[in-house]
Protein backbone atom coordinates (compact mmCIF):
# COMPACT_ATOMS: atom_id res chain seq x y z
CA UNK A 1 0.00 0.00 0.00
CA UNK A 2 1.28 3.31 -0.49
CA UNK A 3 2.43 5.58 2.15
CA UNK A 4 -0.70 7.67 3.30
CA UNK A 5 -0.30 11.75 2.77
CA UNK A 6 -1.92 14.05 5.30
CA UNK A 7 -1.94 17.84 4.83
CA UNK A 8 -1.88 19.49 8.41
CA UNK A 9 -4.19 22.21 9.63
CA UNK A 10 -3.50 24.10 12.66
CA UNK A 11 -4.13 27.66 14.60
CA UNK A 12 -2.41 27.47 17.66
CA UNK A 13 1.08 25.60 19.13
CA UNK A 14 1.01 22.62 17.23
CA UNK A 15 2.09 19.83 20.04
CA UNK A 16 -0.12 17.20 18.43
CA UNK A 17 1.66 18.07 15.25
CA UNK A 18 4.89 17.70 16.55
CA UNK A 19 3.53 14.21 17.93
CA UNK A 20 2.77 13.21 14.13
CA UNK A 21 5.68 14.31 12.36
CA UNK A 22 8.03 12.61 15.41
CA UNK A 23 6.05 9.15 14.82
CA UNK A 24 6.87 9.51 11.12
CA UNK A 25 10.67 10.00 11.90
CA UNK A 26 10.93 7.54 14.41
CA UNK A 27 9.16 5.20 11.78
CA UNK A 28 6.25 4.84 13.99
CA UNK A 29 4.08 6.02 11.28
CA UNK A 30 3.89 5.36 7.97
CA UNK A 31 3.02 8.54 6.77
CA UNK A 32 4.19 11.78 5.06
CA UNK A 33 3.00 14.88 5.82
CA UNK A 34 2.88 17.20 2.41
CA UNK A 35 1.80 20.87 4.28
CA UNK A 36 0.87 22.31 7.19
CA UNK A 37 -1.28 25.30 6.77
CA UNK A 38 -2.57 27.69 9.31
CA UNK A 39 -5.13 30.38 9.43
CA UNK A 40 -2.89 32.74 12.42
CA UNK A 41 0.50 34.39 10.53
CA UNK A 42 2.34 33.78 13.59
CA UNK A 43 1.16 30.16 15.15
CA UNK A 44 3.67 28.21 16.64
CA UNK A 45 2.98 24.95 14.51
CA UNK A 46 4.26 26.88 11.14
CA UNK A 47 7.46 27.81 12.82
CA UNK A 48 7.22 23.57 14.17
CA UNK A 49 6.87 22.62 10.90
CA UNK A 50 9.47 24.26 8.90
CA UNK A 51 12.09 23.20 11.55
CA UNK A 52 10.97 19.68 10.57
CA UNK A 53 11.64 20.99 6.61
CA UNK A 54 7.92 20.16 6.16
CA UNK A 55 6.39 22.92 3.59
CA UNK A 56 4.61 25.21 6.35
CA UNK A 57 2.38 28.02 4.94
CA UNK A 58 -0.19 30.97 5.90
CA UNK A 59 -3.70 30.95 4.43
CA UNK A 60 -5.87 34.05 6.11
CA UNK A 61 -9.40 32.71 6.71
CA UNK A 62 -10.80 36.30 6.32
CA UNK A 63 -13.38 37.55 6.02
CA UNK A 64 -14.31 34.84 8.50
CA UNK A 65 -13.67 34.68 12.15
CA UNK A 66 -14.53 30.88 13.01
CA UNK A 67 -15.28 29.33 9.68
CA UNK A 68 -13.64 28.57 6.28
CA UNK A 69 -15.52 29.17 3.28
CA UNK A 70 -15.93 31.10 0.15
CA UNK A 71 -12.27 32.21 -1.92
CA UNK A 72 -10.32 31.16 1.74
CA UNK A 73 -12.03 27.63 1.72
CA UNK A 74 -11.12 27.46 -2.54
CA UNK A 75 -7.75 28.42 -1.44
CA UNK A 76 -7.11 25.64 1.06
CA UNK A 77 -8.35 23.47 -0.83
CA UNK A 78 -5.94 24.13 -4.07
CA UNK A 79 -2.94 24.10 -1.80
CA UNK A 80 -4.26 20.86 -0.03
CA UNK A 81 -4.71 18.92 -3.41
CA UNK A 82 -1.34 20.72 -4.65
CA UNK A 83 0.73 19.23 -1.55
CA UNK A 84 -0.62 15.94 -2.82
CA UNK A 85 -2.23 15.23 0.73
CA UNK A 86 -4.56 12.35 0.70
CA UNK A 87 -6.07 12.86 4.19
CA UNK A 88 -6.44 16.47 6.38
CA UNK A 89 -5.57 16.47 9.74
CA UNK A 90 -6.95 19.38 12.34
CA UNK A 91 -4.56 19.79 14.66
CA UNK A 92 -5.81 22.65 16.67
CA UNK A 93 -7.77 23.93 13.40
CA UNK A 94 -9.95 26.98 15.15
CA UNK A 95 -12.47 27.04 12.36
CA UNK A 96 -15.67 25.02 11.03
CA UNK A 97 -15.11 23.14 7.61
CA UNK A 98 -17.66 23.82 5.71
CA UNK A 99 -19.45 21.48 2.94
CA UNK A 100 -17.43 22.53 -0.08
CA UNK A 101 -13.85 21.44 1.78
CA UNK A 102 -16.00 18.27 3.55
CA UNK A 103 -17.04 17.35 0.15
CA UNK A 104 -13.91 17.01 -1.30
CA UNK A 105 -12.19 15.25 1.49
CA UNK A 106 -15.08 13.10 2.52
CA UNK A 107 -14.51 10.97 5.68
CA UNK A 108 -10.89 11.98 5.00
CA UNK A 109 -10.99 14.76 7.39
CA UNK A 110 -9.82 13.83 10.94
CA UNK A 111 -9.87 15.69 14.17
CA UNK A 112 -8.99 15.28 17.70
CA UNK A 113 -11.11 16.96 20.41
CA UNK A 114 -9.72 17.47 23.83
CA UNK A 115 -13.20 15.64 25.57
CA UNK A 116 -15.00 11.77 25.77
CA UNK A 117 -17.53 13.18 23.24
CA UNK A 118 -20.41 13.38 22.79
CA UNK A 119 -19.68 14.86 26.16
CA UNK A 120 -18.42 18.37 26.08
CA UNK A 121 -18.37 19.72 22.01
CA UNK A 122 -16.74 23.17 21.53
CA UNK A 123 -13.90 25.16 23.36
CA UNK A 124 -12.56 24.70 26.61
CA UNK A 125 -13.93 21.02 26.44
CA UNK A 126 -11.68 20.27 30.00
CA UNK A 127 -12.84 23.08 31.81
CA UNK A 128 -15.90 21.98 30.77
CA UNK A 129 -15.55 18.83 31.97
CA UNK A 130 -13.97 20.18 35.41
CA UNK A 131 -16.90 22.51 35.87
CA UNK A 132 -19.56 19.70 35.52
CA UNK A 133 -17.94 17.67 38.11
CA UNK A 134 -16.88 15.05 35.98
CA UNK A 135 -14.59 11.95 37.25
CA UNK A 136 -13.40 11.13 34.13
CA UNK A 137 -11.81 13.33 30.82
CA UNK A 138 -10.18 12.33 27.80
CA UNK A 139 -9.73 13.13 24.08
CA UNK A 140 -11.47 11.96 20.85
CA UNK A 141 -10.11 11.16 17.40
CA UNK A 142 -12.74 11.62 15.28
CA UNK A 143 -13.89 12.05 11.34
CA UNK A 144 -14.99 15.37 10.43
CA UNK A 145 -18.81 16.23 9.06
CA UNK A 146 -21.06 19.26 9.18
CA UNK A 147 -21.66 18.92 12.97
CA UNK A 148 -19.47 20.53 15.41
CA UNK A 149 -17.38 17.45 16.98
CA UNK A 150 -20.30 15.29 16.18
CA UNK A 151 -18.49 13.02 13.49
CA UNK A 152 -18.03 9.65 13.51
CA UNK A 153 -15.59 8.13 16.26
CA UNK A 154 -11.97 6.35 15.99
CA UNK A 155 -10.91 6.19 18.96
CA UNK A 156 -11.02 7.52 22.52
CA UNK A 157 -8.24 7.93 25.14
CA UNK A 158 -9.52 8.55 29.18
CA UNK A 159 -7.77 10.56 31.90
CA UNK A 160 -9.25 10.77 35.61
CA UNK A 161 -10.12 13.74 36.86
CA UNK A 162 -8.48 14.52 40.29
CA UNK A 163 -9.57 15.99 43.20
CA UNK A 164 -7.01 18.79 43.26
CA UNK A 165 -6.99 19.70 39.13
CA UNK A 166 -7.18 22.75 38.02
CA UNK A 167 -8.28 23.49 34.12
CA UNK A 168 -4.64 23.26 33.33
CA UNK A 169 -3.50 20.32 35.02
CA UNK A 170 -6.16 18.62 33.32
CA UNK A 171 -5.57 19.75 29.94
CA UNK A 172 -2.31 18.53 30.04
CA UNK A 173 -3.06 15.35 31.36
CA UNK A 174 -5.11 14.55 28.49
CA UNK A 175 -2.94 16.34 26.30
CA UNK A 176 -0.49 13.82 27.00
CA UNK A 177 -3.21 11.03 25.14
CA UNK A 178 -3.74 13.26 22.87
CA UNK A 179 0.02 12.58 21.50
CA UNK A 180 -0.91 8.91 21.81
CA UNK A 181 -3.95 9.03 20.06
CA UNK A 182 -3.34 10.93 16.95
CA UNK A 183 -0.73 8.98 15.35
CA UNK A 184 -2.49 6.05 16.80
CA UNK A 185 -5.82 7.02 14.80
CA UNK A 186 -3.67 7.78 11.83
CA UNK A 187 -1.75 4.55 12.11
CA UNK A 188 -5.06 2.79 11.91
CA UNK A 189 -6.25 4.39 8.51
CA UNK A 190 -2.45 4.44 7.20
CA UNK A 191 -2.78 0.44 7.98
CA UNK A 192 -6.28 -0.09 6.73
CA UNK A 193 -7.38 -1.57 9.70
CA UNK A 194 -10.98 0.31 9.83
CA UNK A 195 -13.87 -1.01 9.07
CA UNK A 196 -17.26 1.46 9.31
CA UNK A 197 -20.48 -0.65 10.73
CA UNK A 198 -22.56 1.31 9.83
CA UNK A 199 -22.42 5.51 8.90
CA UNK A 200 -21.31 6.16 12.56
CA UNK A 201 -19.85 3.04 14.46
CA UNK A 202 -16.31 2.34 13.06
CA UNK A 203 -14.51 -1.29 14.57
CA UNK A 204 -10.78 -1.54 14.53
CA UNK A 205 -10.37 -4.77 12.56
CA UNK A 206 -8.22 -7.55 13.72
CA UNK A 207 -6.58 -10.27 11.46
C1 LIG B 1 -5.77 20.26 21.47
O1 LIG B 1 -6.10 20.26 22.84
C2 LIG B 1 -6.86 19.64 20.65
O2 LIG B 1 -7.59 18.68 21.32
C3 LIG B 1 -7.74 20.81 20.29
O3 LIG B 1 -6.85 21.89 20.14
C4 LIG B 1 -5.68 21.66 20.89
C5 LIG B 1 -4.50 21.82 19.98
O4 LIG B 1 -3.29 21.80 20.67
N1 LIG B 1 -8.53 20.52 19.12
P1 LIG B 1 -1.92 21.83 19.86
O5 LIG B 1 -1.93 23.08 18.99
O6 LIG B 1 -1.81 20.58 19.07
O7 LIG B 1 -0.86 21.92 20.91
Amino acid sequence: MSKIKLAVLGSGTGSNFVSIAEAIEKGELDAEITIVISDVEDALILERAAKFGINAKYISGAPFKTKIEGDAEDKYIEEIIKSGADYIVLAGFMRIIKPKLLKAFKNRILNIHPSLLPAFPGVHSWEQALEYGAKFAGCTVHFVDEGTDTGPIILQKAVPILDDDTAKSLHARIQVQEHIAFPEAIRLIAEDKLKFLTERRIIIKYE
